[in-house]
Formats: C-alpha cells, sequence, structure tokens
C-alpha cells in the first residue's frame, strides 16, 4: 500500500519520529513517503495516510491544522492515524493535560483509527528567547523523552492494519 506520512514539527523532534514511522512501515512491505503537511498538494496517489504535529500552546502546528482542514473530506475515505508529540517530563508524570480540548476537536474532526500521543523533546539550544521564557514560567524539563521502542511499535501495527486490508 502507498502510504503518505505527514509531520509538522518546528524544532525536528517530531519529523525525527516521522521518519521512524515511515522507516518501519516501508521495512514492514509499504511503500510510505514522507513529506510535509504544506507541501502535500495531491493525496491521490496515496492508500493511507499518517499525520503528525509537534504540539504548541495546547495545539498543532499551523501546517497540520491546514492540512486537516483542506483534506478532511479525503482523510474520511481513507484509513487515517494520527499523532501528536508534546509532552515532556517521566512519563508517569506526564497527562493528557499537555494536549488540552483543541487538539481534541481536530481528531474529532478528522475520526482517525487512532490518534497516538507521543513524548518530546526539549533542547534549551533549539529555543528562541520567548520560547525559552515560557519554558521557565511552565517550568517544564529538558530533555528527549521520546522512546523509539514506542514509535517503531506503534508503526508496525499501523503497517499491520495495511496488510490486513491487502
Ligand atoms: C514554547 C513551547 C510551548 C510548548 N507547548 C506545549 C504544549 O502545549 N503541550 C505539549 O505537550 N508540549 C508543548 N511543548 C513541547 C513541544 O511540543 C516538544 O518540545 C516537541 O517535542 C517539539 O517538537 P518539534 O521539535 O518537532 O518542534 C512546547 C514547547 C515549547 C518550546
Amino acid at each position: 500500500m502507498k502510504v503518505l506520512v505527514t509531520v509538522a514539527s518546528k524544532h525536528g523532534a517530531t519529523a525525527e519520529i516521522g521518519k521512524v514511522i515511515q522507516q518501519t512501515i516501508t521495512a514492514a512491505g509499504h511503500q510510505a513517503h514522507l513529506n510535509e503537511p504544506g507541501k502535500v498538494t495531491d493525496l491521490s496517489p496515496y492508500d493511507a495516510v499518517v499525520l503528525g504535529s509537534a504540539v504548541y500552546a495546547g495545539n498543532w502546528r499551523p501546517s497540520a491544522r491546514k492540512f486537516a482542514t483542506k483534506h478532511t473530506d479525503e482523510l474520511h475515505a481513507m484509513p487515517l492515524w494520527v499523532f501528536s508529540s508534546g509532552p515532556l517530563g517521566p512519563e508517569e508524570e506526564v497527562t493528557d493535560t499537555y494536549m488540552g480540548p483543541v487538539i481534541d476537536k481536530h481528531v474529532e474532526a478528522l475520526d482517525p483509527v487512532e490518534h497516538k500521543v507521543f513524548s518530546g523533546k526539549l533542547e534549551q539550544s533549539d529555543l528562541n528567547l520567548s520560547e525559552r521564557m515560557i519554558i521557565r514560567v511552565v517550568n517544564a524539563p529538558y530533555g528527549d523523552y521520546r522512546d523509539k521502542n514506542e514509535i517503531v511499535t506503534w508503526a508496525k501495527s499501523i503497517a499491520d492494519y495495511l496488510t490486513d486490508m491487502e
């Protein structure tokens, strides 16, 4: 099956998650292509889509939101998986409140097979001054909290689902 993996990232951490998903789905025997949401013009070559976004201030990146709005009808007609990446800190200290109601609304409108939340990465040297100030105010922890095994496991479940559809 042909799969579009399209990911909105600001500082690169979510793009790296997208790359792992694309590689895992490809290794499982499908053709997965990676592209940024703003660069995708046509979904007709694809049988399925994985849409991901980094989370900033409780919302997806603008390009993911635009993609979701522009392609809602086409996405309803094919298998769609969605992921959000943002929560920081050890897993036991992270709650869904990092995501918030705005993202719930996007997910509701898209009605994907699944919405997965992956922890994120925060590197002080990547951030601009205002981002550093926000991080100081909310006291978010710096570090890379992404779990590659969890990402690979999720991508394999997508590949299996698509194989079963063939
Ligand atoms: C200014 C700022 C605001 C953020 N807001 C949120 C948020 O509301 N919810 C969340 O889960 N993560 C939030 N994060 C964490 C990012 O989503 C996380 O660092 C993510 O891995 C960044 O992905 P990227 O490198 O692809 O941009 C925020 C990070 C920054 C710097």
